[in-house]
């Protein structure tokens, strides 16, 4: 499988990531169980998706059943909006890394670039609905506490979240240990090639959520050029979405919640060239996440 080195030398992080946005507790501890069993060994979670702990349980018992270390999986969580002020920054990791049931995470993202009102209301609102942000701590002060957590040594590395190039560039200026990893979505209909080349650059890796646009229909897994590639290479359009993601340089995030679709989205081979070429010159442009514009998450159902 391919891995991607992380700077600083924090380790590799598995190009092919398991991603853990799952409503349903039970669907979480089935789907990484089955996850783990195909192959996946790079795991992305976030205490806004209120589940590490079925994560946890579904990590140690695979690990357990396969007779696998804790050193041969990559394990990532996520800083949410509520807890920006650097006092509650390292509250937070501990919290998530209490409920996962690890000792060490390898990678820790600031969730998205926006501070909300801190505590422990996840979406804090003002009587007229409106998110109430928190105008008192700047994502650099968040930054810095993130540095600290690396320095005390239980996380390997650290890095952002929902960012684009102008929020990125100066915080990659003023770092002092910097963004190793930037998760954001992307697949052909929102390559973010500036971002991807900013983070060539740099040495950032550059790690795609939605390859496969959420699902979404219409959307990339049903566009017109992925199903005649994917009729052309014998792979299904899900496999074809996914070698592109690898085949740019990025590492990438999936959910599949059935055994059957694990095994599918793990294997993944290389595209001909010319369909590389192909994918590459689809000209439909869409962002499906509006998370970047308000920190507000798009993904996850309202009654969760
Ligand atoms: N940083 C952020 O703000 C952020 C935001 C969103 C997501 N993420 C991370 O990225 C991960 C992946 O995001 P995502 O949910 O958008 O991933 P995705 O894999 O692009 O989309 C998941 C959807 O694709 C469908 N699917 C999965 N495998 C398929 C296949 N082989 N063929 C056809 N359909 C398939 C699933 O359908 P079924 O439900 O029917 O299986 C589900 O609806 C999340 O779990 C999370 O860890 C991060």
């Amino acid at each position: 499988m391919t891995s991607i080195p992380l700077r600083h030398g924090a380790g590799h992080m598995p190009a092919l990531g398991f991603g853990t946005l799952i409503p349903d507790p039970a669907v979480t501890i089935t789907a990484t169980r089955d996850a783990l069993e195909a192959g996946f060994r790079h795991f992305d979670c976030a205490e806004r998706y209120r589940n590490e702990r079925e994560v946890g349980r579904a990590l140690q018992a695979g690990l357990a059943a396969h007779g696998l270390a804790r050193e041969d999986i990559f394990v990532t969580t996520k800083l949410w909006n509520s807890n920006h002020r650097p006092e509650r920054v390292e509250p937070a990791f501990e919290a998530s890394l209490e409920r996962l049931g690890l000792k060490y995470l390898d990678l820790y993202l600031i969730h998205t670039p926006y501070a909300f009102q801190p505590g422990d209301e996840q979406d804090p609102r003002d009587q007229n609905g409106n998110v109430i942000y928190d105008n008192g701590v700047t994502l650099l002060d968040t930054w810095r506490a993130m540095e600290i957590l690396v320095d005390h040594g239980k996380c390997r590395a650290i890095g952002l979240s929902d960012i684009g190039l102008n929020e990125l560039s100066p915080i990659y200026e003023a770092a002092r240990i910097k963004p190793a990893v930037v998760q954001v979505e992307s697949h052909p209909y929102l390559p973010e090639t500036e971002l991807l080349e900013f983070c060539k650059e740099k040495g950032i890796v550059f790690l795609a959520f939605a390859p496969l646009g959420h699902g979404m229909t219409p959307g990339p897994l049903e566009d017109p050029v992925i199903t005649a590639i994917a009729a052309r290479v014998g792979k299904t359009p899900a496999q074809v979405l996914l070698a592109w993601a690898v085949e740019r340089g990025t590492a990438l995030l999936t959910t599949p919640k059935t055994a059957a679709r694990a095994r599918e989205n793990f294997d993944i081979s290389a595209l001909p060239e010319d369909a590389f070429d192909e994918i590459n010159r689809i000209q439909i442009r869409q962002r499906l996440n509006p998370v970047v514009n308000t920190g507000v998450p798009g993904f996850i159902p309202k009654a969760s």
